[in-house]
Order: structure tokens, then C-alpha cells, then sequence
């Protein structure tokens, strides 16, 4: 994020998230500091080309009534090229209700939750009222700073409506969306209240991205099946507009990993975490602590092993992270004292007074810290249920140049298409095939371990973020805009 200056001559490109890159925290009156944001979609985003003097437009983490101090914090944001959209009131049904209540069970295959009869305040006609409400409030930003020739890559389940509201505004603008969930089958999309009013308005885009064929061929199956449009080799057909429907696989920026795995403080850490761990197998797991990330599953699965394995206890460890997110939102909360729950059985069950299975972390770790348990691991543990890529198995891949340990991969991840060749694919709702894989990693000769590595290192390596940045955007930039199409007709 460089500051673009005023002669700069590169297209303008204005990426819009829910979230900024970076997260405001007020430190006195009109003061704030300004922090990196957690999560796959940013380190991703971080990637786009250079080409573009790229503005980054999003909510900035908080919520600020006071005009003068909305100011001071859109001052701040301007300099790292950022433009705040400030939703304060609509933000809880928006955000923690039909983005993360509704829309993401849904994406990820778990069905449309229930609603809460006894709260009248909060109904799924309340919540996608404020999810359009916050569509149009990201519009009105993209307004008021728009320059002609601006092209707007909208991300992720939280915009569906922002390429109709931009075209609505005006049909020369560019737009492109991708999605970084999956996508479901059509027998579960059905089922979201305004399943049609949502299609149409993400098809008013000109390019749709996925980071799988699979979530792409969900998409179009879907489109033909609820609209009843047409399906071509390049998207989908809407009285006589096309909308394009590409495959675009996220990676991260691997040199960032490596290089940073040599610098001397994570250098010591590394030596700390040998000491610390001497004698034993690590396995590690990084996730934000998310129903889809498959945490209870991975416990229940690493007890079978312990349990089947007498000869493994005190020689292994499960060093897991899980990052708080979403704590608004019920299914969160709950999922935090199922976890600690089967932490504490299974510590109880295996532990001693100098050995604990698991080592449970509430919080997240700083980028050098994360690098090092990376690079220290003999064994990753990845068994999301549903997940969009999962960035995490290729970082653990950029880390392992010195140690070539093995990735336990869920197919249910974007990543298990991907690194599926390298990694042991599993199925994690199969507590019995974790618990092999487990076993099967922790022993796996180092000639095959080598091979495995090399496999998803060159991957990782080939299709980084940069990559699909680039590559989103030179087919975006060969789609023949709406107004265009118009008047050829
Ligand atoms: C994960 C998901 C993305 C989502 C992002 C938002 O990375 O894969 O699809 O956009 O989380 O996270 P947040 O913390 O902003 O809800």
C-alpha cells in the first residue's frame, strides 16, 4: 500500500471489501493507529498488481459517529490509499446477521440456520434490509470519490449487490467480483430466502470469479436452474448479456514466508521451539476458530489416535491456534466452549503433569512467531469441512524448506484440488481416516516426504497472489462492457 501520488498515470483500480486492509483503533481524541487486518482475503488482496494505483475501499474495523472524528480517521486511511465506509448502525444485522448468519452457512454447505422466533427484532427480512442498506452505503463511497475510467473489483459474499447498485449508477463502469467462499450446489443455495434477487444482482458484474471449477460449475448450475438462464463456455446468458465466469485459484506471497523464516528472530524462535518440543512430533493447526474450520472434528479425530496409539502418547503434540473471530455472532460462542471442552477431555484423558496432547491457543501469533511454528512442524493439520481455498496449508508449505513434514489436507478445501497431489487428502468428517492420516504422516519415510514437498512448493510458488491478481484483471480488462454490448444490439 503505497501512498499513489497526483501524477500518477496508472488506471485506477478501487478494490472493495467488507473489511480494509488495515483495522483503526482510537488512541486519544481524534487520534488512531492504524494495524494490518487479520485474514486470507487481505494477505491475498495485499498481491494485486502493481499496475494499478489501486485505492482500497471498506469498513475500517469500528464504528465512529462523531464527524469530526470520521474525518480524522478518513485522513489517516487516505494515506495508505484507503477510503473508510462507515456503517455503524446497520453493521450487526449486516455483518454478524446475514453475512455471517445466513450467508456463509449457506455457502459452506450447512444450511440455512433457524431464526429466533422470540426476537422479532432481528428476523432474516431484517437482516438482508441491512444487507442491502450496507451495499448501498459501500455504493454511495464508490460515488463520491469515482473518477471516469475507475474499474471496481468488488470481494466476497458481503457486496452481492454492489455490481447492480454500480451498474445501476453507471453501466460504463467495470465491474468484477470474486467470491473467496465456496459456492454450494444448487440443492442448497435454493434454500436462502431472495436466492433470485441475489443472482441477479452479482450477474450485473462482467466478470465472476471463483477459486475452483467446482465452486464456478455450482454457480452456472445454479444460475440455469433457479433463473432459468443460458449457460455458455464463457458464463452465463441473461437476455442477451453475457456475464463472464472464471476460474481464479488465490495463492499467498510465498518469498515473504521464506525470507521471513530466515530473519534472525524467527531464527531464534525456531531454535526455541526445537528445545521446547525436543523428543517429541509436532502436528500443527492454524485457524480462525469458524464452525467450518472443523476444530471439534480435528480434536475427536487426534484422541483416536492417542487412544488407538498408546506407544504415541508423550511423543507427539498438537500445537493448535485459533484465532478469534465473530465472537457476535451465537454460533461462534458456542463453538468456543465445545472446543475447550474436548481440550480439557482429552488432556485430562492423555496428559501428565509434564506432558499435555494439546496445546490450545485462544488468540492469534505474531507473522514471525507464526513462521517458525510453521517452519518446526512435522505434521499440519488442515481439516476445514468446507473452506473457500485455505491459505493456511500453503503457508505451512512456503515454511517447510528445511524440514519437509507432511500436509493433512481436507478435500473439502479449495486447497485440496490444488495441493491435493503433495498433501494426504482426507475427508474430516471421517474421524477414523483423520486419525490414519495422522498416523500415516508421522511416519512417512523422508524420501516420500521430500517428493510431497517439492510437489506443493512448486505449486504454492507458480500461483501466488500476485498471479491471480494479475490474472483477474487482464481478463476483466478483455470483457466488453454492458454499455458496449447495448449498443450493438
Ligand atoms: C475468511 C473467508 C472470507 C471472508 C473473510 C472475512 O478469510 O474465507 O470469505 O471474507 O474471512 O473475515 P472477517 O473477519 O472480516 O469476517
Amino acid at each position: 500500500m503505497t501512498n499513489g501520488s497526483a501524477c500518477d498515470q496508472r488506471p485506477r483500480l478501487l478494490v472493495v471489501a467488507n473489511r480494509l486492509p488495515v483495522s483503526a483503533k482510537k488512541t486519544g481524541e481524534n487520534s488512531w493507529s492504524l494495524k494490518m487486518s487479520p485474514g486470507g482475503l487481505v494477505s491475498g488482496l495485499l498481491g494485486v498488481t502493481s499496475q494499478f494505483d489501486t485505492k482500497w475501499v471498506g469498513w475500517p474495523g469500528v464504528d465512529v459517529i462523531n464527524e469530526v472524528e470520521k474525518a480524522a480517521l478518513s485522513k489517516s486511511l487516505t494515506e495508505v490509499n484507503c477510503i473508510p465506509v462507515f456503517l455503524n448502525e446497520v453493521f450487526d444485522q449486516y455483518y454478524n446477521g446475514y453475512c455471517n448468519g445466513i450467508l456463509c452457512p449457506i455457502l459452506h454447505h450447512m444450511g440455512l440456520p433457524e431464526e429466533d422466533p422470540h426476537d422479532t427484532t432481528k428476523t432474516f427480512e431484517t437482516q438482508y434490509d441491512a444487507y442491502k442498506k450496507a451495499n448501498r452505503m459501500f455504493l454511495d463511497v464508490i460515488v463520491e470519490n469515482y473518477e471516469e475510467g475507475d474499474i471496481v473489483w468488488c470481494h466476497d459474499y458481503h457486496l452481492m449487490f454492489l455490481p447492480k447498485f454500480l451498474k445501476e449508477y453507471n453501466n460504463k463502469i467495470k465491474v468484477g467480483w470474486f467470491l473467496h467462499s465456496p459456492f454450494p450446489s444448487s440443492e442448497v443455495y435454493k434454500t436462502l430466502p431472495s436466492r433470485s434477487e441475489l443472482l441477479r444482482a452479482i450477474l450485473r458484474a462482467d466478470l465472476l470469479g471463483f477459486h475452483t471449477y467446482d465452486f464456478a460449475r455450482h454457480f452456472i448450475r445454479t444460475c440455469t436452474r433457479i433463473l432459468g438462464v443460458e449457460a455458455t463456455h464463457e458464463g452465463v446468458v441473461d437476455q442477451g448479456r453475457v456475464t463472464r465466469v472464471a476460474v481464479f485459484p488465490i495463492g499467498i506471497d510465498p518469498d515473504r514466508f521464506i525470507r521471513t523464516c530466515k530473519l534472525p528472530e524467527a531464527t531464534q524462535q525456531i531454535n526455541e521451539l526445537k528445545e521446547r518440543f525436543a523428543g517429541k512430533k509436532v502436528i500443527l493447526g492454524v485457524d480462525r476458530l469458524d464452525p467450518i474450520k472443523g476444530i471439534p472434528q480435528k480434536y475427536l479425530a487426534f484422541e483416536k489416535f492417542l487412544e488407538e496409539n498408546p506407544n504415541w502418547r508423550h511423543k507427539v503434540v498438537l500445537v493448535q491456534i485459533a484465532v478469534p473471530t465473530r465472537n457476535d455472532v451465537p454460533e461462534y460462542r458456542k463453538l468456543k466452549d465445545q472446543v475447550h471442552g474436548l481440550v480439557g477431555r482429552i488432556n485430562g484423558r492423555f496428559g501428565s503433569v509434564s506432558s499435555l496432547p494439546i496445546h490450545h491457543l485462544d488468540c492469534s501469533v505474531d507473522f514471525s512467531y507464526l513462521c517458525a511454528l510453521y517452519a518446526i512442524a512435522d505434521v499440519m493439520l488442515v481439516t476445514s469441512l468446507r473452506d473457500g481455498m485455505n491459505l493456511v496449508s500453503y503457508e505451512f508449505v512456503a515454511c517447510q524448506e528445511a524440514k519437509k513434514g507432511v500436509l493433512v489436507l481436507s478435500e473439502f478445501a479449495g486447497a485440496g484440488q490444488s495441493l491435493g497431489a503433495g498433501a494426504l487428502l482426507v475427508n474430516p468428517c471421517d474421524v477414523t481416516e483423520v486419525s490414519s492420516a495422522i498416523k500415516e504422516a508421522l511416519i512417512m519415510p523422508a524420501d516420500e516426504r521430500e517428493k510431497r514437498y517439492r510437489v506443493n512448493f512448486q505449486y504454492v510458488y507458480i500461483h501466488s497472489a500476485k498471479k491471480w491478481g494479475d490474472d483477474f484483471m487482464s481478463v476483466l480488462n478483455d470483457t466488453t462492457p454492458e454499455s458496449e454490448m447495448q449498443l450493438r444490439k
